[in-house]
């Protein structure tokens, strides 16, 4: 064996056996992957500022939208009237908000000023006076211990996850969930990813992968697997499924790479079908995973 397979040896074997390390690496392959691309269509803007005008629909608490995490969260014996919630990395309110009318107080950690805004303007329209925002990352956060800490759909791309668990962890009194997609979400342009970039599609971290590295921190977790009614695949209009097919693909506004515009145009012409009055890309089940744990 020459050093360098050794070298490659000793890495694929620290891979192999530390889940927080995969971790990390698995949010480095796909940075840099994306970071390539970026510096290649010249997009400097912040990703939610961007992205709060066309994801800010999915990201509201809409009483009509079906939610089966909010539905099952409900049901938990940790969130009772009377008690207190903190929701790390808040988004538009789509938990917090629900949850502040069951609990005697919400806070809810939002590092994004665009969806702090929504934030804001749905708490206002849904009269509640329970929910507090902190305007930080949950990193940087200062707040106090709660009952229940909620962690949904932010996990995915923190590199350092095992100080970011491990806070969950120490800021609960009761119980940590942690909600996160158990489906990749862009399993139906992983070929076109491949054809547009010239590299394979860096998946992104995985409800398992946040499993084994809440083993690796000695939490001893479950997980409850639910699946996720609606589709991001799901279109009213085809300009609409081009915008969210260029905009996972991190490709700018069409005209910059004649090639890439082709590809995606050829991938629609033939992925996009009718779906009763709208359309849709066929793409697997969505679903979510709950984890969670209680305090001892
Ligand atoms: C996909 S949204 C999820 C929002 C909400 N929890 C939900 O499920 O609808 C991800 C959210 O995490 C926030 N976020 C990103 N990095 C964060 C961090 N380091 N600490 C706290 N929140 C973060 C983003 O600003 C965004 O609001």
């Amino acid at each position: 064996m020459t050093p360098t397979e050794a070298e490659g040896h000793a890495g694929g074997a620290a891979l192999a056996d530390d889940a927080l390390a995969r971790w990390r690496w698995l949010i480095a392959r796909r940075e840099a992957a994306i970071a390539a691309i970026r510096a290649r269509t010249g997009d400097r803007g912040d990703y939610w500022t961007a992205r709060a005008g066309t994801h800010g629909r999915l990201l509201r608490a809409s009483a009509a939208a079906p939610n089966p995490v909010l539905d099952l969260l409900r049901g938990e014996p940790a969130i009772v009237a009377g008690g207190t919630l903190l929701d790390v990395g808040a988004g538009a309110g789509r938990f917090a908000i629900p949850l502040a009318r069951i609990v005697r107080e919400v806070t809810a950690v939002e590092p994004s000023a665009a969806l702090r805004a929504l934030l804001r303007e749905d708490v206002a329209a849904a009269g509640l006076s329970n929910l507090r925002i902190v305007e930080a990352t949950w990193e940087g956060a200062e707040v106090a211990p709660a009952e229940v800490v909620l962690c949904a759909n932010v996990l995915t791309p923190i590199a350092d996850a095992g100080p970011f668990l491990r806070k969950l962890d120490a800021r609960a009194t009761r119980a940590v969930y942690v909600v996160l997609r158990a489906a990749p979400m862009d399993a139906p342009i992983a070929d076109l990813w491949s054809a547009v970039h010239g590299a394979p599609y860096p998946r992104e971290t995985t409800h398992a992968d946040a499993y084994a590295a809440l083993d690796a921190l000695g939490i001893a977790a479950q997980v409850r697997i639910v699946p996720q009614p609606g589709s991001i695949w799901r279109f009213d209009q085809p300009e609409d499924a081009a915008r969210l097919v260029r905009d996972r693909l991190w490709l700018g506004p069409a005209g910059q790479d004649p090639r890439a515009d082709a590809l995606v145009d050829d991938f629609l012409a033939t992925a996009l079908e009718r779906d009763g009055d709208g359309w849709r890309i066929p793409a697997p089940l969505s679903r979510t995973a709950i984890i969670s744990w209680e305090k001892a």
